[in-house]
């Protein structure tokens, strides 16, 4: 275990800035990494205090770099096989029912432009750089790139980018789709965190069911995935929250909801 904690869990009100902290190595994703990141998300999921997240890299010159290369060394296809059979941080974040707003600062390649890609939403620093860098290694993107990539940005763009390996500016990536917004460095983590407390003072419990409902699309037929809204939107009809919000529009005041 290194001094430094690995994981920087900051909490300003509802919002929870956790910074993935190996600059000197450009934040690259090993195991004690992984592992705590998976321990923070865990928290958080059951932390009814924390309502929005914000992921960044410590330090100005990376997001994060990718997997840990050093790992790979000497490596067969059965630790391999293993490795990837635990519990990913590309799922939990996924997974985990309030939203995960990527905070990307600088270098975000291989794994770690899959975890951005497994967030909510993307913001970036002009100062950014993108690319799946994998094919340099000999490998591939393991960590959801060549299906969540195509899915975001379509084929042709995603090929593009895990085929050459090729890194592109947050200008860029904004054109194709990869980031939603593209921000002066300094101004990045008071956006980020902005947002995460705009989204944090909605429903918590729509705030769930909403994200829960769109990533549906990405995994299912129109039917199915109309099944999946309409279901959530009666669930959200169970909720103190609905019922909270719509007497507050009536009443013409602030809403305050109790996530219930
Ligand atoms: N895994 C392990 N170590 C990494 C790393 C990674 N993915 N990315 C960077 N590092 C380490 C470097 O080995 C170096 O360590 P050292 O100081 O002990 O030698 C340190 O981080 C700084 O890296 P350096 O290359 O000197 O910084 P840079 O700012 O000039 O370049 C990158 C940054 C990200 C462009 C470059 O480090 C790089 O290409 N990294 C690999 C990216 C990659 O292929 N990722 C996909 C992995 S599947």
């Amino acid at each position: 275990m290194s001094a430094a904690p690995v994981i920087l869990d900051e909490r300003r009100g509802a919002v929870a800035i956790l910074t993935l902290n190996r600059p000197d190595k450009r934040n690259a994703l090993n195991g004690e990494l992984r592992c705590a990141l998976l321990g923070a998300l865990d928290a958080i999921a059951r932390d009814a205090t924390v309502r929005a997240i914000v992921l960044t890299g410590a330090g100005d010159k990376a997001f994060v770099a990718g997997a840990d290369i050093g790992e790979f060394e000497g490596r067969t296809p059965v630790d391999q096989f293993r490795a990837m059979k635990l519990p990913t941080i590309f799922e939990a974040v996924e997974r985990i029912a309030k939203p995960v707003i990527a905070a990307v600062n600088g270098f975000c390649l291989g794994g770690g432009m899959e975890l951005a890609l497994a967030c909510d939403i993307r913001l970036a620093s002009s100062a950014a750089k993108f690319g799946q860098p994998e094919v340099n290694l000999g490998i591939i993107p393991g960590g959801g790139g060549t299906q969540r990539l195509p899915r975001m940005v379509g084929l042709g763009a995603a090929l593009k980018l895990i085929l050459s390996g090729e890194m592109i500016d947050a200008t860029e990536a904004h054109r194709i789709g990869l980031v939603e917004e593209v921000l002066p460095p300094d101004q990045l983590m008071t956006r980020a965190v902005a947002l995460a407390e705009m989204i944090a003072s909605k429903s918590p419990v729509a705030v769930m069911a909403a994200k829960e409902a769109t990533r549906a699309a990405l995994s299912m037929s129109l039917a199915e995935g109309m099944k999946v809204e309409t279901a959530l939107f009666q669930l959200c009809f169970a909720s103190e929250d609905k019922t909270e919000g719509v007497r507050a529009f009536l009443e013409k005041r602030p809403a305050t909801f109790p996530g219930r």
